[in-house]
């Protein structure tokens, strides 16, 4: 999703901002833009598409300055085009914005009537001519304050000032916002990682704070336009690698990475020698909680799901999942005993913070699972459980799934055995089964040739269903999320046991039909689902585990075998085979894997 870039320097900016916005691309974007000062004029360039196509426009059109801002744009208002890719300038101030200003309409008309005159079709553009009307009669504290003040909705700022040749402001309100400190020059940036090459220095804005940055300092404000002193922090140094190696895309890096997740995770949370798990400071007592409430969107929903099957077979917690952008805003019972599990990749989220801000204003226990341990989410909850799976590239989310679902029934474990709900023997047992999980991961991955030909089926459908019971229920949604976000292929998740309840309607000749049918207790029920979508001339994948008892059908199309585990690993085996059917039928469109059309890594608006 979009994303922001500032730099203050004595250097010249633009190539800095350029290697920077790539940093940013991994948000998915369609359009990206920069605007710096030089000689008292504020230069614009900008270009649909690529960060590259805007570096190609700057080989021609060269940008001098040493101050600038740059941004990657996600369409929301107004097509993604040149005219609307940020900045947005007037001929004193250039803004990159992300977020939605929600009363942008009644301010544009208030604007014109000002004589203000618009180019693009952005509700951002309303933001550039207000702080040029505010500075008409303020100082600059003054008139972002004022306009801040007329604004709803959400946003990130940065802003730069035709006259104030030595400064870029940066706000924040909803959408997260960092600044950075460097030799000599300082830094604004939408997230941490973007500004990890040249910094790991960090102030994190908080909502409605705004702030001036200089080359040598920067002043931090609070709503009120009164000065306030905020922490520097310093992240980790620890260099990861952000290159694709010898992959073609980072999907398929992060496929294989999975088993590397799974033992970081196991390594993090499991105390060998005592044979018990370690959540440190965790700040409740067992007793303070009788419910747990999962909320999150997307893949981290579908973590969420299968969750819910975890902590009911392990603890004897009631269990509510909940989708972020649904609970927001609906009339929640909020309860002093639930405890609130919000879980995300990015841990910027727009729907997951908001809803993890509404829990915290009633004062409610709040955890997050999250990846980016920087993150709004993660700073923003009163305990914390890192899934530690490295950065995550690819918009379709692969290692962080297994990563999150990994944590959350680490965290099952925990709970019933401190709630005595598991007893100590089958804790020992599911916890050597769980050490193992990671080998069994890897010797998965190598199912590879026979899905590269079971995709080309997949391709040539106009349709695809993906069923599952119990455990595989939410391992069904997530293959079709997988492979619908990845190939465009319509692709429905349904639990098996639905389908003489409608969808059986949608079963045709050739219709490909992926059943997950592991050796658990749903065993027999889903093999007699798929039996009837088979009879209804469905092509059936099935994927199940190895077992000595051969599945008896001779209908069944093709089946992929995961290695066999105990009964709550199986999920983790079962998405692989999966993630990679998603994978190759995009290769074989030659669609952009690693940014699938329409979609962006980090969903930071509602
Ligand atoms: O960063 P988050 O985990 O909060 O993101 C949630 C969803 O946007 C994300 O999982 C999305 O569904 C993925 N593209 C799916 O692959």
């Amino acid at each position: 999703m979009c994303g922001i870039i500032g730099i203050n320097s004595s250097r010249p900016v633009s190539s800095t901002i350029i290697s920077s916005l790539k940093k940013l691309e991994y948000r998915g974007y369609d359009s990206a833009g920069i605007a710096t000062l030089s000689n008292n004029e504020i230069n614009e360039v900008k270009s649909e598409g690529r960060v590259d196509n805007l570096e190609n426009n700057l080989l021609v059109q060269k940008m001098e300055g040493t101050i600038g801002i740059g941004h990657v744009r996600w369409a929301t208002h107004g097509l993604p085009n040149s005219i609307n890719a940020h900045p947005h300038s007037s001929q004193n101030v250039s803004v990159v914005h992300n977020g939605i200003i929600e009363n942008s309409t009644l301010l544009k008309k208030f604007l014109i009537s000002k004589g203000h005159k618009f180019k693009s079709q952005t509700d951002t553009e309303v933001i550039v001519h207000l702080i040029t009307e505010n500075l008409k009669t303020e100082n600059i504290v003054n008139s972002i304050k004022k306009t801040l003040k007329s604004l709803h909705g959400s946003f990130a700022l940065g802003i730069i000032f035709k006259d104030q040749p030595d400064l870029i402001v940066g706000a924040r309100r909803g959408s997260p916002l960092a600044v950075g400190y460097g030799p000599n020059e300082n830094y604004l940036g939408s997230d941490s990682y973007a500004l990890k090459a040249m910094t790991n220095k960090i102030t994190y804005l908080n909502d409605g704070e705004f702030c001036i940055i200089k080359k040598d300092h920067v002043e931090f404000f609070n709503e009120d336009g009164d000065k306030i002193n905020k922490k520097v922090l310093e992240l980790s140094l620890e260099d990861e690698k952000y290159d694709k190696g010898d992959y073609k895309h980072f999907m398929a890096k992060e496929i294989e990475e999975q088993p590397t997740t799974l033992k970081n995770g196991i390594n993090e949370y499991v105390d060998t020698l005592n044979n018990d798990i370690n959540i440190y400071n965790f700040p409740w007592k067992t007793n303070e909680i009788s419910s747990i409430t999962l909320i999150g969107c997307g893949t981290a929903y579908h973590s969420c799901l299968l969750a819910k099957y975890w902590f009911e077979e392990l603890t004897s917690l009631d269990v509510n999942v909940d989708i972020a952008s649904e609970f927001r805003y609906r009339k929640n019972r909020f309860k002093k005993e639930t405890l609130y599990i919000f879980v995300s990749q990015s841990g910027e989220t727009a729907d997951t913070y908001a809803a993890l801000d509404l829990c915290n204003q009633n004062d409610m226990k709040t955890c997050a699972v999250v990846n980016v341990i920087e993150s709004s989410i993660a700073r923003d909850s009163k305990f914390v459980l890192p899934i530690h799976c490295g950065t995550e590239i690819g918009v379709a989310s692969t290692k962080a799934f297994l990563g999150q679902i990994l944590i959350l029934y680490i965290l099952a474990l925990k709970l019933g055995s401190l709630r005595k709900d598991l007893k100590k023997e089958l804790f020992n047992e599911k916890l050597k089964d769980l050490k193992s999980l990671p080998k069994l991961a890897e010797k998965t991955l190598l199912t590879d040739n026979k899905i590269q030909t079971i995709s080309n089926t997949f391709n040539e459908a106009k349709g695809s269903m993906f069923l599952g019971r119990g455990f595989s229920f939410p391992i069904a949604l997530e293959g079709a999320l997988k492979l619908k976000e990845l190939s465009y292929i319509h692709a429905e998740g349904y639990p098996a046991g639905e389908m003489k309840h409608g969808p059986l309607a949608l079963i045709e000749e050739g219709m490909p039909v992926v059943v997950l049918a592991p050796r658990d207790n749903y065993y027999k029920k889903t093999i007699s689902n798929m039996q009837e979508v088979i009879a209804r001339g469905a092509k059936v994948l099935l994927v199940t585990n190895r077992s000595k008892d051969e599945v008896v059908s001779e209908n069944i199309w093709e089946k992929i075998e995961v290695e066999s585990a105990n009964e709550d690993l199986l999920p983790f085996l079962l998405t692989i085979p999966l993630q990679k059917l998603a994978y190759y039928s995009a290769l074989k469109k030659g669609f952009d894997i690693d940014k699938p059309r329409n979609l962006a890594k980090s969903v930071t608006v509602e």
